[in-house]
């Protein structure tokens, strides 16, 4: 099977056996498969096939992980090379509650915050870290605003490779930065903000021959592109009308452009469904670019209460735009207020995501508001973090110091003392 490293500005093609992530022309690289060759391998039989049994933990993870299941359409690799945890197989919720709330008949949410490291990165880490021993890498390195650095740091620490992490100091969840320091990686606190971190990252690895696995990294992307995969096999290869999700560097929104690209070309599916980029009203640069019809690259000084997305010259820009071409796309924003009281559904319901998370659904429910998404159709929207990456974040919005919080839950304060316990757990017993 012929796999190479395609430009996706001008199609120059290298061997995926050199380390490379950008263009002669400085243009992005994709993991570029053989459609044509592929075609009579792989189909719905294939795939549903490797579904049957529930997957247990001991086998190899070409059966039992939700990404190398895939492998024909992302790196046809050997079971006994691969780094896994195994990663993917994420549920895919609906709530009544929530499904009114943003105005559906049924909002699906893919939660990616239960992989493994608690985010979507670990399907993207797989095969980074499983291509970075492939290639004999010395060490692995990313800047990140904190869930990539966690993932990272746990399949390095996996395969044994040194792993480093450049993160903007104070400006990571709690969450991610204890997750980096227990899963040992070199933890570099840069006193600035992620676009400086990367920008120093790309640099540094490239002078001190140093793997790195950003989503400019494109085996990334090839992994991640199995959520999917994922929600389109769970639907039985009848795709949602709508994929929403949130968006900051825009790997991730790079990746479901290709993956339904892909699906679509092989004839797995024949309806493309419409991909909705949900950014944070102040770290909107892929927004503004969206409004002005691509004509203009733009970055900002990003500010958000949802750190994870708190970019603002995102990396895999141009890919992106691919993306809204092939799916007929589309880019929205949302308010920090808005981005928390969605956080509070989902919460609310049982389900809990970080605040980048509720984008998506703060997003659904804005182009539903809007008129662009209508009631009756099916939509997904991706929940990419865990609840407990950001705990600060919920207990301040909890506890009074967010402003305007719609739907607070604030603790009680009471006596040691029966006698008061008694009243307050009366009080409350019936309510809702
Ligand atoms: N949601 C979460 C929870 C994230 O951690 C990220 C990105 C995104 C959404 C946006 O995805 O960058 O592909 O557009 N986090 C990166 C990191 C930047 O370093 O962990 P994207």
């Amino acid at each position: 099977m012929i796999v190479r490293l395609q430009c996706a500005r001008c199609a120059a093609v290298y061997p995926t056996d050199q380390v490379r992530y950008v263009c002669d022309c400085g243009g992005l690289l994709d993991v570029s498969h053989d459609l044509e060759a592929l075609r009579p391998e792989v189909n719905r039989h294939l795939f549903d096939g490797r579904l049957e049994g529930a997957p247990t933990p001991h086998v190899a993870p070409t059966i039992n992980s939700g990404v190398w299941r895939y492998r024909e359409l992302i790196l046809p690799v050997t079971a006994d090379v691969i780094v896994s945890r195994p990663e993917g197989n994420t549920p895919l919720y609906r709530h009544p509650r929530l499904s009114s709330w943003v105005g559906l008949d049924t909002l699906y949410l893919k939660h990616e915050g239960e992989n493994p490291t608690g985010s979507f990165k670990d399907r993207g880490m797989t095969v980074g870290v499983t291509q970075a021993r492939l290639l004999g890498a010395r060490a692995v390195a990313c800047a990140s605003t904190g869930n990539t650095s966690a993932s990272l740091a746990a399949y390095a620490a996996l395969a044994g490779i040194p792993a480093i992490v450049f993160i903007p100091a104070g400006k990571i969840a709690a969450g991610k930065l204890a997750q980096a320091l227990a899963y040992g990686a070199h933890t570099l606190q840069v006193a600035g903000n992620f676009d400086d971190a990367m920008r120093l990252v790309r640099q540094v690895c490239d002078e001190l021959n140093v793997y790195l696995l950003n989503s400019l990294n494109p085996f990334r992307l090839e992994g991640q592109k199995s959520i999917v995969f994922e929600i389109v096999q769970g639907f039985h290869w009848r795709p949602p009308d709508w994929i929403v999700l949130p968006a900051g560097n825009l790997g991730n929104t790079a990746a479901f452009g290709k993956a339904l690209y892909e699906l679509k070309q092989l004839g797995l599916i024949d309806r493309v469904p419409r991909v909705a980029a949900v950014q944070a009203a102040g770290a909107n640069p892929f927004y503004q670019s969206f409004r002005k019809g691509f004509r203009e690259r733009i970055a900002v000084q990003a500010e958000t209460v949802a750190t994870a997305i708190r970019i603002g010259a995102p990396v895999s820009y141009e890919r992106a735009i691919r993306t809204m071409g092939w799916t007929d796309g589309l880019v929205t924003q949302v308010s920090d207020a808005e981005i928390m009281d969605a956080k509070a559904m989902v919460d609310g319901v049982g389900i809990g995501c970080e605040p980048a998370s509720a984008a998506a659904v703060a997003g659904t429910r804005k182009l539903v508001a809007e008129g662009i998404i209508r009631p009756d159709q099916s939509v997904v929207a991706v929940l990419t973090g865990n609840l407990l990456k950001d705990p600060m974040a919920t207990v301040a919005y909890h506890t009074g110091e967010w402003p305007d919080a719609a739907y607070p839950n604030r603790p009680l304060s009471v006596a040691a003392e029966m006698g008061a316990v008694r009243q307050v757990v009366e009080r409350l017993a019936d309510s809702r």
